[in-house]
Protein backbone atom coordinates (compact mmCIF):
# COMPACT_ATOMS: atom_id res chain seq x y z
CA UNK A 1 0.00 0.00 0.00
CA UNK A 2 0.89 3.44 -0.63
CA UNK A 3 2.74 5.13 2.43
CA UNK A 4 1.97 8.41 2.07
CA UNK A 5 -0.57 10.53 -0.52
CA UNK A 6 -0.65 14.62 -0.73
CA UNK A 7 -3.84 15.91 -0.64
CA UNK A 8 -4.87 18.95 -1.92
CA UNK A 9 -8.72 20.12 -1.40
CA UNK A 10 -10.57 19.98 1.99
CA UNK A 11 -13.87 20.02 0.75
CA UNK A 12 -17.01 17.74 1.51
CA UNK A 13 -15.24 15.11 -1.44
CA UNK A 14 -11.56 16.00 -0.30
CA UNK A 15 -11.58 15.26 2.93
CA UNK A 16 -14.07 12.40 2.75
CA UNK A 17 -11.64 10.65 0.10
CA UNK A 18 -8.78 11.74 2.45
CA UNK A 19 -10.35 10.00 5.86
CA UNK A 20 -11.19 7.16 2.95
CA UNK A 21 -7.49 6.69 2.24
CA UNK A 22 -6.17 7.56 5.92
CA UNK A 23 -8.24 4.62 6.70
CA UNK A 24 -6.32 1.99 4.55
CA UNK A 25 -3.73 2.86 6.08
CA UNK A 26 -1.88 5.78 4.13
CA UNK A 27 -0.66 9.08 5.42
CA UNK A 28 -2.01 11.48 4.61
CA UNK A 29 -0.14 15.13 4.07
CA UNK A 30 -2.56 18.03 3.16
CA UNK A 31 -1.57 21.41 1.50
CA UNK A 32 -4.73 24.14 2.76
CA UNK A 33 -3.35 28.25 2.95
CA UNK A 34 -5.26 28.25 6.22
CA UNK A 35 -3.70 26.69 8.84
CA UNK A 36 -7.03 26.84 11.63
CA UNK A 37 -8.94 24.81 8.31
CA UNK A 38 -5.74 22.13 8.75
CA UNK A 39 -6.22 22.04 12.12
CA UNK A 40 -9.78 21.62 11.99
CA UNK A 41 -9.77 18.90 9.91
CA UNK A 42 -7.03 16.66 11.45
CA UNK A 43 -8.97 16.38 14.19
CA UNK A 44 -11.25 14.19 12.11
CA UNK A 45 -8.08 11.86 11.28
CA UNK A 46 -7.02 9.68 13.56
CA UNK A 47 -3.31 10.73 13.75
CA UNK A 48 -1.96 9.53 10.17
CA UNK A 49 -2.11 13.29 8.90
CA UNK A 50 -0.15 16.46 8.88
CA UNK A 51 -0.94 19.44 6.81
CA UNK A 52 1.23 22.21 5.17
CA UNK A 53 0.14 26.28 5.06
CA UNK A 54 2.49 26.55 1.17
CA UNK A 55 2.61 23.82 -2.05
CA UNK A 56 6.69 24.27 -1.40
CA UNK A 57 5.98 22.83 2.28
CA UNK A 58 3.99 20.12 0.75
CA UNK A 59 6.28 18.90 -1.77
CA UNK A 60 9.44 19.32 0.42
CA UNK A 61 8.19 17.07 2.79
CA UNK A 62 6.83 14.28 0.61
CA UNK A 63 8.95 11.24 -0.35
CA UNK A 64 9.91 10.86 -3.67
CA UNK A 65 8.01 9.77 -6.36
CA UNK A 66 5.61 12.01 -4.94
CA UNK A 67 1.77 11.31 -5.44
CA UNK A 68 -0.49 13.93 -5.39
CA UNK A 69 -4.16 14.02 -5.02
CA UNK A 70 -6.35 17.41 -6.25
CA UNK A 71 -9.46 17.55 -5.07
CA UNK A 72 -10.42 20.70 -6.02
CA UNK A 73 -13.07 22.77 -8.38
CA UNK A 74 -12.47 21.82 -11.82
CA UNK A 75 -11.67 24.43 -14.96
CA UNK A 76 -9.63 27.26 -14.30
CA UNK A 77 -8.59 26.40 -10.42
CA UNK A 78 -7.56 22.88 -11.42
CA UNK A 79 -5.43 24.46 -14.36
CA UNK A 80 -3.79 26.55 -12.65
CA UNK A 81 -3.22 24.58 -9.73
CA UNK A 82 -1.61 21.74 -11.94
CA UNK A 83 0.71 24.46 -13.36
CA UNK A 84 1.71 25.41 -9.98
CA UNK A 85 2.37 22.07 -9.36
CA UNK A 86 4.56 21.49 -12.40
CA UNK A 87 7.06 23.95 -11.47
CA UNK A 88 7.56 22.20 -7.54
CA UNK A 89 7.69 18.74 -8.73
CA UNK A 90 10.33 15.79 -9.99
CA UNK A 91 10.33 13.69 -12.65
CA UNK A 92 8.12 10.48 -12.27
CA UNK A 93 5.72 12.54 -9.59
CA UNK A 94 2.31 11.92 -10.26
CA UNK A 95 -0.49 14.36 -10.47
CA UNK A 96 -3.91 13.12 -9.94
CA UNK A 97 -7.12 15.27 -10.57
CA UNK A 98 -10.20 13.52 -9.00
CA UNK A 99 -12.50 16.90 -9.64
CA UNK A 100 -15.11 16.74 -12.20
CA UNK A 101 -12.70 18.16 -14.49
CA UNK A 102 -13.47 18.08 -18.55
CA UNK A 103 -11.82 14.96 -20.15
CA UNK A 104 -9.78 17.62 -23.12
CA UNK A 105 -8.56 19.84 -20.20
CA UNK A 106 -6.93 16.43 -18.52
CA UNK A 107 -5.50 15.79 -22.11
CA UNK A 108 -3.70 19.15 -22.10
CA UNK A 109 -2.79 18.21 -18.50
CA UNK A 110 -1.33 15.20 -19.64
CA UNK A 111 0.33 16.44 -22.35
CA UNK A 112 1.61 19.14 -20.34
CA UNK A 113 3.13 17.33 -17.08
CA UNK A 114 4.80 14.50 -19.53
CA UNK A 115 6.96 17.65 -21.45
CA UNK A 116 8.45 17.41 -17.48
CA UNK A 117 8.24 13.48 -17.06
CA UNK A 118 5.15 14.45 -14.46
CA UNK A 119 2.76 11.54 -14.41
CA UNK A 120 -0.51 12.43 -14.39
CA UNK A 121 -3.90 10.89 -14.22
CA UNK A 122 -7.55 11.79 -14.63
CA UNK A 123 -9.95 10.74 -12.29
CA UNK A 124 -13.81 10.55 -12.27
CA UNK A 125 -15.23 10.17 -9.00
CA UNK A 126 -18.99 9.54 -8.44
CA UNK A 127 -20.75 8.12 -5.67
CA UNK A 128 -21.19 12.24 -3.66
CA UNK A 129 -19.61 12.31 0.05
CA UNK A 130 -20.69 8.93 1.22
CA UNK A 131 -19.17 7.22 -1.85
CA UNK A 132 -15.99 9.38 -1.25
CA UNK A 133 -15.90 8.59 2.45
CA UNK A 134 -17.28 4.63 2.12
CA UNK A 135 -16.46 3.88 -1.33
CA UNK A 136 -16.78 5.35 -4.72
CA UNK A 137 -16.81 4.43 -8.41
CA UNK A 138 -13.37 5.47 -9.59
CA UNK A 139 -12.66 6.02 -13.02
CA UNK A 140 -8.92 6.39 -13.84
CA UNK A 141 -7.77 7.67 -16.70
CA UNK A 142 -3.41 7.80 -17.83
CA UNK A 143 -1.03 7.66 -20.38
CA UNK A 144 1.37 6.46 -18.00
CA UNK A 145 2.47 2.78 -16.18
CA UNK A 146 1.28 3.35 -12.84
CA UNK A 147 2.75 2.25 -9.68
CA UNK A 148 1.57 -0.85 -7.97
CA UNK A 149 0.91 0.90 -4.37
CA UNK A 150 -1.08 3.19 -6.38
CA UNK A 151 -2.94 0.72 -8.07
CA UNK A 152 -3.44 -1.18 -4.65
CA UNK A 153 -4.39 2.19 -2.92
CA UNK A 154 -7.25 2.76 -5.66
CA UNK A 155 -8.67 -0.24 -5.61
CA UNK A 156 -8.94 -0.46 -1.77
CA UNK A 157 -10.87 2.85 -1.52
CA UNK A 158 -13.31 2.22 -4.22
CA UNK A 159 -16.83 0.51 -3.53
CA UNK A 160 -16.93 -2.84 -3.33
CA UNK A 161 -19.57 -5.41 -5.56
CA UNK A 162 -18.07 -7.02 -4.66
CA UNK A 163 -15.54 -6.74 -6.74
CA UNK A 164 -13.61 -3.40 -6.60
CA UNK A 165 -15.03 -0.61 -8.51
CA UNK A 166 -12.65 0.81 -10.06
CA UNK A 167 -11.42 1.47 -13.92
CA UNK A 168 -8.29 1.75 -15.73
CA UNK A 169 -8.16 3.80 -18.99
CA UNK A 170 -5.97 4.25 -21.37
CA UNK A 171 -5.75 8.11 -21.74
CA UNK A 172 -5.12 11.05 -19.95
CA UNK A 173 -8.94 12.23 -20.47
CA UNK A 174 -10.50 9.27 -20.11
CA UNK A 175 -11.54 8.39 -17.03
CA UNK A 176 -13.21 12.07 -16.81
CA UNK A 177 -14.32 10.66 -20.04
CA UNK A 178 -15.92 7.78 -18.71
CA UNK A 179 -17.07 9.89 -15.78
CA UNK A 180 -18.84 12.63 -17.98
CA UNK A 181 -20.72 10.49 -19.92
CA UNK A 182 -22.22 8.27 -16.45
CA UNK A 183 -23.28 12.16 -15.66
CA UNK A 184 -25.11 12.38 -19.14
CA UNK A 185 -26.92 9.01 -18.16
CA UNK A 186 -27.56 10.16 -14.43
CA UNK A 187 -29.23 13.50 -15.85
CA UNK A 188 -31.58 11.07 -18.59
CA UNK A 189 -32.38 8.41 -15.30
CA UNK A 190 -32.95 10.96 -12.88
CA UNK A 191 -35.51 13.05 -15.20
CA UNK A 192 -37.29 9.31 -16.29
CA UNK A 193 -37.40 9.09 -12.53
CA UNK A 194 -38.79 12.70 -12.38
CA UNK A 195 -41.23 12.04 -14.95
CA UNK A 196 -42.29 9.17 -13.61
CA UNK A 197 -43.50 10.68 -10.11
CA UNK A 198 -45.25 14.03 -11.98
CA UNK A 199 -47.48 11.53 -13.91
CA UNK A 200 -48.66 9.37 -10.67
CA UNK A 201 -49.02 12.47 -9.10
CA UNK A 202 -51.34 13.83 -12.22
CA UNK A 203 -53.03 10.88 -11.94
CA UNK A 204 -53.97 10.87 -8.26
CA UNK A 205 -51.01 9.41 -6.65
CA UNK A 206 -50.15 10.57 -3.11
CA UNK A 207 -46.69 10.88 -2.22
CA UNK A 208 -46.60 7.79 -0.10
CA UNK A 209 -48.09 5.57 -3.19
CA UNK A 210 -45.76 7.46 -5.35
CA UNK A 211 -42.97 6.02 -2.82
CA UNK A 212 -44.86 2.53 -2.85
CA UNK A 213 -44.26 2.33 -7.00
CA UNK A 214 -40.46 3.17 -6.74
CA UNK A 215 -39.86 0.51 -3.32
CA UNK A 216 -41.72 -2.07 -5.71
CA UNK A 217 -39.01 -1.99 -8.44
CA UNK A 218 -36.85 -3.52 -6.18
CA UNK A 219 -38.72 -6.55 -6.31
CA UNK A 220 -39.01 -6.94 -10.40
CA UNK A 221 -35.34 -6.53 -10.28
CA UNK A 222 -35.73 -2.97 -12.05
CA UNK A 223 -34.63 -0.71 -8.91
CA UNK A 224 -31.77 1.43 -9.27
CA UNK A 225 -29.34 3.76 -6.66
CA UNK A 226 -31.79 6.41 -7.99
CA UNK A 227 -35.17 5.10 -7.52
CA UNK A 228 -34.36 4.29 -4.04
CA UNK A 229 -33.77 7.35 -2.97
CA UNK A 230 -36.71 8.69 -4.84
CA UNK A 231 -38.66 6.57 -2.93
CA UNK A 232 -36.62 7.63 0.52
CA UNK A 233 -37.28 11.52 -0.78
CA UNK A 234 -41.39 10.55 -1.10
CA UNK A 235 -41.80 9.61 2.34
CA UNK A 236 -39.70 12.20 4.22
CA UNK A 237 -41.58 14.58 6.04
CA UNK A 238 -41.23 18.04 7.22
CA UNK A 239 -43.95 18.54 10.15
CA UNK A 240 -47.81 18.03 8.63
CA UNK A 241 -45.94 18.21 5.13
CA UNK A 242 -43.94 15.91 2.85
CA UNK A 243 -40.74 17.72 2.25
CA UNK A 244 -40.50 17.28 -1.29
CA UNK A 245 -43.84 19.62 -1.56
CA UNK A 246 -41.68 22.09 -0.38
CA UNK A 247 -39.07 22.41 -2.88
CA UNK A 248 -39.48 24.77 -5.49
CA UNK A 249 -39.85 23.04 -9.33
CA UNK A 250 -36.82 24.69 -10.81
CA UNK A 251 -33.31 22.14 -11.77
CA UNK A 252 -29.92 23.64 -12.31
CA UNK A 253 -26.79 21.79 -13.34
CA UNK A 254 -23.00 22.01 -12.76
CA UNK A 255 -22.49 21.14 -16.83
CA UNK A 256 -21.71 18.22 -17.21
CA UNK A 257 -24.89 17.04 -18.53
CA UNK A 258 -24.02 19.85 -20.96
CA UNK A 259 -20.22 18.21 -21.98
CA UNK A 260 -21.97 15.26 -22.47
CA UNK A 261 -24.34 16.19 -25.26
CA UNK A 262 -21.20 19.01 -26.58
CA UNK A 263 -19.13 15.58 -26.70
CA UNK A 264 -21.59 13.50 -28.58
CA UNK A 265 -21.99 16.05 -31.17
CA UNK A 266 -18.45 16.48 -31.60
CA UNK A 267 -18.42 12.82 -32.11
CA UNK A 268 -21.31 12.64 -34.49
CA UNK A 269 -23.07 10.79 -31.76
CA UNK A 270 -26.73 10.58 -30.89
CA UNK A 271 -27.95 11.05 -27.76
CA UNK A 272 -31.40 12.41 -27.34
CA UNK A 273 -32.52 11.38 -24.36
CA UNK A 274 -29.60 13.00 -22.33
CA UNK A 275 -30.21 16.07 -24.32
CA UNK A 276 -34.47 15.95 -23.47
CA UNK A 277 -33.54 15.78 -19.55
CA UNK A 278 -30.78 18.73 -19.69
CA UNK A 279 -33.54 20.62 -21.80
CA UNK A 280 -35.98 19.96 -19.40
CA UNK A 281 -33.68 21.64 -16.16
CA UNK A 282 -33.40 24.48 -18.35
CA UNK A 283 -37.25 24.30 -18.93
CA UNK A 284 -37.73 24.19 -15.87
CA UNK A 285 -36.32 28.02 -15.37
CA UNK A 286 -37.91 28.96 -18.30
CA UNK A 287 -41.06 31.69 -17.89
CA UNK A 288 -42.44 32.31 -21.47
CA UNK A 289 -45.76 34.40 -21.45
CA UNK A 290 -48.20 30.98 -21.49
CA UNK A 291 -46.56 29.40 -18.20
CA UNK A 292 -47.13 32.33 -16.21
CA UNK A 293 -50.23 33.54 -17.21
CA UNK A 294 -53.30 31.89 -15.07
CA UNK A 295 -55.56 32.17 -17.71
CA UNK A 296 -53.13 30.72 -20.40
CA UNK A 297 -52.17 27.83 -18.70
CA UNK A 298 -52.95 24.37 -20.31
CA UNK A 299 -55.14 22.68 -17.14
CA UNK A 300 -54.84 18.44 -16.53
CA UNK A 301 -57.24 16.82 -17.96
CA UNK A 302 -57.76 14.75 -14.21
CA UNK A 303 -59.15 11.19 -15.08
CA UNK A 304 -59.92 9.93 -11.64
CA UNK A 305 -58.77 6.31 -11.96
CA UNK A 306 -60.16 3.22 -10.25
CA UNK A 307 -58.03 0.95 -8.38
CA UNK A 308 -57.52 -1.37 -11.25
CA UNK A 309 -56.67 1.18 -13.61
CA UNK A 310 -54.33 2.93 -11.34
CA UNK A 311 -52.80 -0.82 -11.06
CA UNK A 312 -52.63 -1.08 -14.79
CA UNK A 313 -50.75 2.59 -14.96
CA UNK A 314 -48.49 1.33 -12.40
CA UNK A 315 -47.62 -1.67 -14.54
CA UNK A 316 -47.18 0.04 -17.88
CA UNK A 317 -44.90 2.70 -16.22
CA UNK A 318 -43.12 0.69 -14.64
CA UNK A 319 -41.97 -1.07 -17.99
CA UNK A 320 -41.69 2.49 -19.87
CA UNK A 321 -39.18 3.53 -17.27
CA UNK A 322 -36.64 0.59 -17.63
CA UNK A 323 -37.35 1.14 -21.58
CA UNK A 324 -36.15 4.62 -20.86
CA UNK A 325 -32.81 3.94 -19.04
CA UNK A 326 -32.01 1.03 -21.55
CA UNK A 327 -32.19 3.57 -23.68
CA UNK A 328 -30.06 6.28 -22.02
CA UNK A 329 -27.79 3.78 -21.66
CA UNK A 330 -27.53 2.68 -24.76
CA UNK A 331 -27.01 6.19 -25.90
CA UNK A 332 -24.42 6.95 -23.39
CA UNK A 333 -22.24 3.67 -24.84
CA UNK A 334 -22.67 5.17 -27.73
CA UNK A 335 -21.06 8.31 -26.97
CA UNK A 336 -18.26 5.83 -25.45
CA UNK A 337 -18.37 3.49 -28.50
CA UNK A 338 -17.20 6.43 -30.38
CA UNK A 339 -14.83 7.90 -28.62
CA UNK A 340 -13.37 4.42 -28.54
CA UNK A 341 -13.04 4.11 -32.36
CA UNK A 342 -12.07 8.11 -33.19
CA UNK A 343 -9.29 7.56 -30.10
CA UNK A 344 -8.04 3.75 -30.89
CA UNK A 345 -8.85 2.70 -27.75
CA UNK A 346 -9.60 -0.43 -26.55
CA UNK A 347 -12.12 -0.52 -23.84
CA UNK A 348 -14.27 -3.05 -22.70
CA UNK A 349 -17.81 -2.88 -21.72
CA UNK A 350 -17.41 -5.20 -19.50
CA UNK A 351 -15.18 -3.26 -17.36
CA UNK A 352 -16.82 0.02 -17.74
CA UNK A 353 -20.24 -1.49 -16.09
CA UNK A 354 -18.14 -3.44 -13.26
CA UNK A 355 -16.90 -0.13 -12.57
CA UNK A 356 -20.42 1.42 -12.69
CA UNK A 357 -21.87 -1.35 -10.63
CA UNK A 358 -21.19 0.50 -7.09
CA UNK A 359 -20.51 3.32 -5.52
CA UNK A 360 -21.54 5.70 -8.43
CA UNK A 361 -24.98 7.56 -8.98
CA UNK A 362 -26.24 5.41 -11.78
CA UNK A 363 -25.62 2.04 -10.17
CA UNK A 364 -28.27 -0.51 -10.50
CA UNK A 365 -29.19 -4.17 -11.54
CA UNK A 366 -29.79 -3.20 -15.14
CA UNK A 367 -25.93 -3.06 -15.34
CA UNK A 368 -26.20 -7.00 -14.77
CA UNK A 369 -28.22 -7.41 -17.41
CA UNK A 370 -25.87 -5.46 -19.74
CA UNK A 371 -22.89 -7.65 -18.43
CA UNK A 372 -24.85 -10.76 -19.26
CA UNK A 373 -26.00 -9.65 -22.53
CA UNK A 374 -22.21 -8.29 -23.14
CA UNK A 375 -20.98 -11.89 -22.39
CA UNK A 376 -23.17 -13.49 -25.04
CA UNK A 377 -22.56 -11.01 -27.86
CA UNK A 378 -20.34 -10.08 -30.44
CA UNK A 379 -21.10 -5.99 -30.14
CA UNK A 380 -23.28 -5.19 -27.59
CA UNK A 381 -24.86 -2.49 -29.18
CA UNK A 382 -25.80 -3.94 -32.37
CA UNK A 383 -27.07 -7.15 -30.31
CA UNK A 384 -30.61 -8.84 -30.61
CA UNK A 385 -30.55 -9.05 -27.15
CA UNK A 386 -30.18 -5.44 -25.77
CA UNK A 387 -32.99 -4.69 -28.97
CA UNK A 388 -35.43 -7.47 -26.60
CA UNK A 389 -35.09 -4.79 -23.62
CA UNK A 390 -36.13 -2.32 -25.76
CA UNK A 391 -39.34 -4.27 -27.80
CA UNK A 392 -40.73 -5.80 -24.85
CA UNK A 393 -41.55 -2.91 -23.55
CA UNK A 394 -42.66 -0.85 -26.37
CA UNK A 395 -46.13 -1.57 -26.27
CA UNK A 396 -45.92 -0.29 -22.44
CA UNK A 397 -43.86 3.37 -23.06
CA UNK A 398 -46.34 3.85 -26.19
CA UNK A 399 -49.50 3.51 -23.99
CA UNK A 400 -47.83 5.73 -21.30
CA UNK A 401 -46.42 8.69 -23.80
CA UNK A 402 -49.56 8.63 -25.64
CA UNK A 403 -52.20 8.73 -22.86
CA UNK A 404 -50.42 11.27 -21.38
CA UNK A 405 -50.30 13.55 -24.31
CA UNK A 406 -53.80 13.34 -24.07
CA UNK A 407 -54.04 14.15 -20.43
CA UNK A 408 -51.64 17.39 -21.34
CA UNK A 409 -48.81 15.64 -19.27
CA UNK A 410 -45.41 16.52 -20.50
CA UNK A 411 -43.14 13.48 -20.51
CA UNK A 412 -39.99 14.64 -22.22
CA UNK A 413 -37.50 12.15 -21.96
CA UNK A 414 -40.09 9.05 -21.86
CA UNK A 415 -41.19 11.02 -25.24
CA UNK A 416 -37.60 11.74 -27.02
CA UNK A 417 -36.80 7.80 -25.98
CA UNK A 418 -39.64 6.57 -27.69
CA UNK A 419 -39.13 8.68 -30.76
CA UNK A 420 -35.60 7.94 -30.69
CA UNK A 421 -36.67 4.14 -30.76
CA UNK A 422 -39.30 4.29 -33.24
CA UNK A 423 -36.80 6.28 -35.62
CA UNK A 424 -34.06 4.20 -35.58
CA UNK A 425 -36.18 0.81 -36.16
CA UNK A 426 -38.41 2.32 -38.68
CA UNK A 427 -38.10 1.11 -42.79
CA UNK A 428 -37.00 4.69 -43.46
CA UNK A 429 -37.22 8.41 -42.34
CA UNK A 430 -37.40 11.39 -44.47
CA UNK A 431 -33.60 12.66 -44.63
CA UNK A 432 -34.17 12.34 -48.56
CA UNK A 433 -36.16 15.46 -48.26
CA UNK A 434 -33.70 16.92 -46.18
CA UNK A 435 -31.03 16.32 -48.94
CA UNK A 436 -33.20 17.69 -51.48
CA UNK A 437 -33.68 20.86 -49.64
CA UNK A 438 -29.72 21.41 -48.95
CA UNK A 439 -29.39 20.95 -52.55
CA UNK A 440 -32.29 23.09 -54.03
CA UNK A 441 -31.15 26.75 -51.87
CA UNK A 442 -27.52 25.52 -51.48
CA UNK A 443 -26.37 23.03 -54.11
CA UNK A 444 -24.93 20.88 -51.39
CA UNK A 445 -25.56 17.94 -53.67
CA UNK A 446 -27.26 14.38 -53.11
CA UNK A 447 -26.83 10.63 -52.89
CA UNK A 448 -29.40 9.01 -55.28
CA UNK A 449 -29.72 5.59 -54.42
CA UNK A 450 -27.33 2.99 -55.01
CA UNK A 451 -24.70 5.36 -55.38
CA UNK A 452 -22.05 6.63 -53.43
CA UNK A 453 -21.47 9.93 -55.47
CA UNK A 454 -22.79 13.41 -54.64
CA UNK A 455 -24.31 15.37 -56.95
CA UNK A 456 -26.21 18.70 -57.79
CA UNK A 457 -29.63 18.52 -59.33
CA UNK A 458 -31.35 21.32 -61.44
CA UNK A 459 -34.20 21.43 -59.26
CA UNK A 460 -35.96 24.32 -61.95
CA UNK A 461 -34.91 22.82 -65.27
CA UNK A 462 -38.20 21.97 -66.35
CA UNK A 463 -39.41 25.56 -65.46
C1 LIG B 1 -21.56 11.80 -8.99
C2 LIG B 1 -22.31 13.01 -9.45
C3 LIG B 1 -21.57 14.28 -9.20
C4 LIG B 1 -22.21 15.50 -9.84
C5 LIG B 1 -23.15 16.23 -8.98
C6 LIG B 1 -23.81 17.45 -9.62
O1 LIG B 1 -21.35 10.94 -9.83
O2 LIG B 1 -21.20 11.70 -7.82
O3 LIG B 1 -22.54 12.90 -10.81
O4 LIG B 1 -20.30 14.12 -9.72
O5 LIG B 1 -21.27 16.42 -10.17
O6 LIG B 1 -24.10 15.35 -8.53
O7 LIG B 1 -24.13 17.31 -10.94
P1 LIG B 1 -25.05 18.37 -11.70
O8 LIG B 1 -24.95 19.66 -10.97
O9 LIG B 1 -24.49 18.49 -13.06
O10 LIG B 1 -26.42 17.82 -11.66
Amino acid sequence: MLGEIGLIGLGVMGKNIGLNIAEKGTNIKAFNNSSKKLEAVQKEFDGNFSGYTTLEELVENMDRPRNLLLMIPSGEPTSKLINQLSNLLDENDVVIDGGNSFYQESIHHGENLSKKNIKFIGMGVSGGEEGARYGPAIMVGSNNNLDGDLIELLSSISAKAPHDCVGFYEGSGSGHFIKMVHNGIEYAEMQLIAESYHLLKRTGFNNLQIADFFSSLKKINQSSYLIEITSEILRKKDGEYFTVDLIKSLANNKGTGRLTIETSFELGVSAPSIYSAYDARVQSNTDYFWKTSSTSRIQDNKDNLDDSEKLSLQTALAKSLYFGRVASMIQGLTIIERYNEVNKFSFNFEDIFKNWSGGCIIRSEMLDEFIEINNSSDKLLHSSQLHDLLKKNLKNIKEIVSSSILKNISLPVFSTSLSWYLNLSADDNPSNLIQAQRDFFGSHTVQLLNSDEYIHIDWREDE
